[in-house]
């Protein structure tokens, strides 16, 4: 939600801030704006509606000169997408700008306050009141402005990554971060910010993750100084990157959903690398804290979108193997719920970023309450990798799209693993019932690799139902939660109105929207419970509907009655969810392509939710 980058140093600021923000453009594309201090200490500061590339034409002939500044893309909180509403935010004197990620609860209050000391706003956003806040305080406290900053953000309630430019200080940034992510990347002579280190890559793996309530002092020439809100010298962590440039670009696709999509063959093959040895699964998280998993007397799954959907999966694989009760819980409703947390549950934190803010209060919520708080993040370093007690990374690679693909089958294949690691532990799976999902989980690239071969057939079957206004998803055993997903990435990146149920639910209600204009994807592999699906199948098209099938290869029996037949490789049950999440994806992949719509960039939605 919002993306941040900074930079000072000896070059050019401009390009590098400009390239940094495409890189950031996947947390919010509404609205973008650069501010720079040019050589002759003057603040220039240019935004526009729309995305980067509108900025871009709208920068051209003007000064963009100077080797310092700060740059923002917009999701919007406060305030409808605008010029005036796009960041950088700026002092009344023209002379202090700020980009902001994040929200101010009390934004209001202090408006009000400022308003009354005779403040003029221009903007509806709450970033405007932060930035007059800190030129109120500098001029009636006559303070630097670090000074002025830290008391500013004393005042502050909510979520905030900020960094701050002052041309009256052309050598020094200030940056500082609450609940949203800052990353600070250390050059030769030059420092960069970014909300993550995708836009500082390219110059520097050396970057500091700023903590809660940390502010930055980088100044040109100095190396960097860091100090928390109550004026304290924080030690700095220098980490080094371990992402490569290739992954963040296209390398040859049409979009980053496509490679992503296609990626999942080696994404799997990391996210499975070192854990499945000798037919046994090893997660160190779960090894390094025996107890908590054998004395867990109930595990609780938070998480929110694609993620929950995975937990969904999550808790029948942990159910079925390590036979702990387990209950998955939207994260924005179990912060809120008052919900009963004993200190012998174990809290399954899911998140791709690992910075969405429900999550992250969840886990919070549930460390106050005294549970063991275990996350499965992607993005290394990320909020909910740090706030969790343990856990375990998915290791797919930057995921830059914003309908998540990659990261739900890392996710659903972590969390097999740890089924499998829990079920070891406890002894509620036999050896060679591990052994043998452990061994499928090592055959799942290949499997991945045969289908993925269904993409000229998914893109020809595609363009009939361009023009559909509905569809339905229908999904049984582990494969419900897979319908729901199949459901969220069709409306998410095609606008098509989509519901995903579990297949025997059909009776008792959607069964009535059915008819010769409402498809319905039926996920129907080999397993347990395919008779019973093959029923639904014939409900469906009795009524007129047409069906597209995703089975198992071989069926002989789907083909018959089903309009279009997808064909997955055989897997065993449990691990059938990744694979038939294959040709979702790529169903909704075409049929948004088809209708002409900006898959990586859907209207609306931003990567990374770090608002309520
Ligand atoms: O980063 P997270 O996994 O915490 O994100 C959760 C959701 O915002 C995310 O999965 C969202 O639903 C995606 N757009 C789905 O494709």
């Amino acid at each position: 939600m919002c993306g941040i980058v900074g930079y000072i140093g000896q070059q050019e600021a401009y390009p590098i801030l400009i390239k940094g923000l495409h890189r950031l453009e996947y947390r919010g594309y509404d609205s973008a704006g650069v501010a720079i201090i040019n050589p002759d200490d003057r603040l220039n500061i240019y935004k526009h509606t729309g995305k980067v590339a509108e900025l871009e034409t709208f920068c051209e002939a003007k000064d963009i000169a100077g080797t310092v500044g700060i740059a923002h893309t917009r999701w919007a909180t406060h305030g409808e997408p605008s010029d005036i509403n796009a960041h950088p935010h700026y002092s009344t004197n023209g002379k202090i700008a700020i980009v902001h990620n994040g929200t101010i609860e009390n934004y209001n209050v202090l408006k009000q306050a400022l308003i009354q000391h005779g403040c003029e706003f221009v903007s509806q956003t709450d970033t405007e009141v932060v930035v007059k806040l800190i030129e109120y305080i500098q001029t009636s406290n006559n303070c630097t402005l670090l000074d002025a900053v830290r008391e500013a953000l004393s005042q502050v309630v909510g979520a905030y990554a900020i960094a701050v430019i002052d041309s009256d200080h052309p050598d020094t940034v200030i940056a500082a971060r609450k609940s949203s992510p800052l990353v600070i990347g250390i050059g030769d002579g030059e420092t960069f910010i970014a909300s993550d280190a995708s836009p500082i890559i390219d110059y520097t793996n050396r970057v500091v993750y700023l903590r809660d309530n940390e502010i930055a002092i980088i100044s040109r020439n100095e190396p960097l100084k860091v100090i928390t809100t109550d004026n304290k010298e924080s030690k700095i962590d220098i980490q080094t990157l371990r992402m490569s440039v290739s992954q963040l670009e296209k390398g040859g696709y049409p979009h980053f959903m496509l490679k992503e999509i296609f990626e999942q063959t080696e994404t799997i093959f990391d996210c499975v690398r070192g854990r499945v040895v000798n037919d046994t699964i090893k997660l160190s998280g779960v090894s390094d804290h025996p107890d908590r998993f054998i004395n867990a007397g109930r595990i609780i799954i938070v998480a929110c979108g694609t993620s929950w959907h995975a937990g969904l999966i999550g808790a029948r694989l942990i159910e079925n193997f390590a036979r702990i009760p387990t209950r998955v819980e939207y994260a924005s409703e179990f912060r809120y719920a008052n919900p009963v947390i004993n200190s012998d549950d174990v809290v399954i934190a899911i998140s791709q970023s690992g910075e969405t803010a429900d999550t992250l209060a969840a886990i919070k919520l549930a460390k106050e309450r005294g549970a063991f708080v275990y996350g499965v993040c992607n993005v290394v370093g990320s909020s909910i990798a740090r706030e969790t007690d343990t856990g375990t990374y998915i290791h797919v690679g930057p995921e830059i799209g914003v309908a998540s693909t990659k990261a739900f089958t890392g996710q659903v294949t972590v969390l097999a693993m740890l089924a499998l690691a829990i079920a070891q532990l406890k002894g509620t799976a036999s050896r060679s019932q591990v052994a043998e999902v452990a061994r499928s989980i090592q055959k799942l690239p290949e499997l991945i690799k045969e289908t993925l071969l269904l993409n000229p057939q998914i893109e020809k079957l595609s363009s009939t139902y361009t023009y559909v206004h509905n569809f339905l998803y229908l999904g049984r055993g582990y494969n419900y939660p897979n319908a729901l997903e199949g459901a969220l990435k069709l409306k998410e990146i095609s606008y098509i109105h989509a519901e995903g149920y579990p297949a025997a639910e059909m009776k008792h209600g959607p069964i009535a929207l059915i008819d010769k204009e409402m498809p319905t994807v039926v996920i129907a592999p080999d397993d347990d419970l395919h008779e019973k699906v093959i029923s639904n199948i014939q409900q469906v098209k009795a009524r007129g509907g047409s069906v597209i099938a995703i089975v198992t290869r071989g069926d002989t029996t789907i083909p018959k009655i089903a309009d279009h037949v997808l064909e997955i490789p055989p897997v065993p049950e449990a691990l059938s969810p990744i694979i038939a999440a294959i040709p979702l994806q790529l169903l909704a992949y075409h049929i948004a392509i088809m209708k002409g719509c900006n898959v990586d960039m859907p209207r609306n939605l931003a990567k990374s939710v770090t608002v309520e």
